[in-house]
């Protein structure tokens, strides 16, 4: 197995141009089975996840075309099964969002689903009771969550109990093909799922209401080709600015969406930051002063996102003051918090809120990444610690961002990977 080794301390200062958006490309990439003319999608991040979504497609029967500049053409024409596989899909929870394109357009589906589809630690029982309300019928067996309806799916007036981006995500696509018009209630309004709608109406979808609380579509009979180019990764952005501000940085970010992070960026700027954006930039100035403690609580969006707090946890135990970080989005997500500890971190977590008292300087050591934002936060503190960090359990990271030591590196980070018998 690879591990990063970091050597720390080094402001980071230079500029990076981002990648595509990974939760925006799973869904757009799964779109492309609602269509019958070849869908091409550029600007897609080279990631594992990405890779896995595609190769999904590709057993499904899509025929795909990978062209330059990550590019993809997928034409859906020739599917011949209906199923996404275990040995596919096992790493991946994402792979449930082809259930509802397949169920809206061939009337079955299958689809291996880790833990419990309904009740375990993060279950997918609303994108199911979604389409079970326009007409599916379910039901799961040996690990398989398995979908079928007579005819069309029928539109549906559906209250969602909790914001769930997948689920809004899955039953939107869904009700494209539906016969009627479908009303989800308290739908997710991230950004993702506004580049997904945008993508759908392109290939002929008629939805209205993308990044408010009420999404309304009128189902067609068919939809068609397009051309569509993935949005920017906010939350690679975000991770990107928070490194630059617990390294007392100055960095600019290319090619990103600064209007789909005004959460983050008011967060960045209490901590001292100096911004500056245009369209499609950002520039972080920490003026090499130490940034000052920010307590934050995470929220659906346009609240701080899930996704960076173990980023900005991470730049909080380096900062000036006591913050508090509370994660009410995902169960269970504070797990790095441990792992900063043992970089000399001062962090008490009880519930789900951590409580962290900012340390002047924290020490490199050997951690283990134990999910994919909980390794950025410790590329983040390993950056900033003195001396070496050694970070392990690397794959989490490479499923969601695209060449960090290379993009880092351009920063001028002391950062490497190596294989586990070099360590
Ligand atoms: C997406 C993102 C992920 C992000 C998360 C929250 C992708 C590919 N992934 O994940 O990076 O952390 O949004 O912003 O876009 N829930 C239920 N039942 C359901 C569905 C969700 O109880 O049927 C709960 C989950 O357990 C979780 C919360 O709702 O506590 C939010 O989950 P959701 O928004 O669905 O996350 P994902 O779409 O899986």
């Amino acid at each position: 197995m690879d591990k990063l080794l970091i050597q720390g301390g080094k402001p980071l200062r230079g500029g990076v141009r981002i990648a595509g958006s990974k939760n925006a490309a799973l869904p757009i990439l799964a779109a492309t089975l609602l269509a019958e003319q070849p869908v091409t999608i550029a600007n897609l991040p080279h990631l594992q996840d990405v890779t896995t979504m595609v190769e999904l497609l590709g057993c499904i029967g899509v025929d795909l075309t990978v062209g330059e500049k990550l590019t993809v053409e997928a034409d859906a024409n020739a599917i011949v099964h209906c199923s996404a596989p275990y040995e596919l899909v096992k790493n991946m929870r994402a792979a449930v969002l082809v259930l509802g394109p397949l169920l809206a357009r061939f009337g079955r589906a299958r689809v291996w689903f880790a833990g419990g589809a309904l009740s375990g630690a993060r279950p997918v029982n609303l994108h199911l009771r979604g389409l079970e309300a326009m007409g599916a019928r379910i039901h799961q067996s040996g690990g398989y969550i398995e979908a079928r309806v007579e005819g069309r799916l029928r539109g549906a007036r559906i209250v969602m109990d909790q914001v769930t981006v997948g689920g809004t995500e899955n039953i939107m696509m869904a009700a494209t093909l539906a016969q009627g018009q479908t009303v989800i209630e308290n739908a997710a309004r991230e950004p993702e799922i506004v580049d997904l709608a945008q993508c759908l109406i392109a290939m002929g979808a008629r939805i209205r209401g993308h990044g408010s609380a009420t999404l309304v579509i009128d189902g067609v009979t068919s939809l068609g080709g397009c051309t569509y180019e993935v949005m920017p990764d906010r939350i690679e952005t975000g991770t990107y600015l928070a490194a630059a501000a617990a390294t007392r940085g100055k960095v600019l970010l290319r090619n990103t969406c600064p209007a789909n992070m005004a959460a983050v960026l008011r967060k960045l700027e209490e901590a001292g930051a100096c911004l500056e954006a245009g369209d499609d930039w950002i520039a972080l100035d920490m003026a090499a002063r130490r940034p000052r403690a920010v307590s934050l609580t995470t929220e659906p969006y346009p609240g701080f996102p899930t996704d960076l707090q173990a980023q900005f946890m991470a730049m909080n135990a380096l900062a000036q003051g006591t913050a508090t970080v509370t994660e009410t989005v995902i169960a269970d997500r504070l797990g790095q918090a441990h792992e900063l500890q043992r970089m000399g971190a001062d962090i008490v977590v009880s519930g789900n809120v951590a409580t962290i008292v900012g340390q002047d300087s924290l020490r490199g050591t050997a951690v283990m990444a134990s999910d994919l934002r909980a390794s950025a936060g410790l590329v983040i503190a390993g950056l900033a610690a003195h001396g070496k960090t050694r970070i392990s359990g690397i794959h989490h990271i490479d499923r969601g961002y695209e060449r960090i030591e290379e993009k880092l590196q351009i920063l001028g980070a002391d950062i490497r990977r190596v294989g586990s018998r070099s360590s």
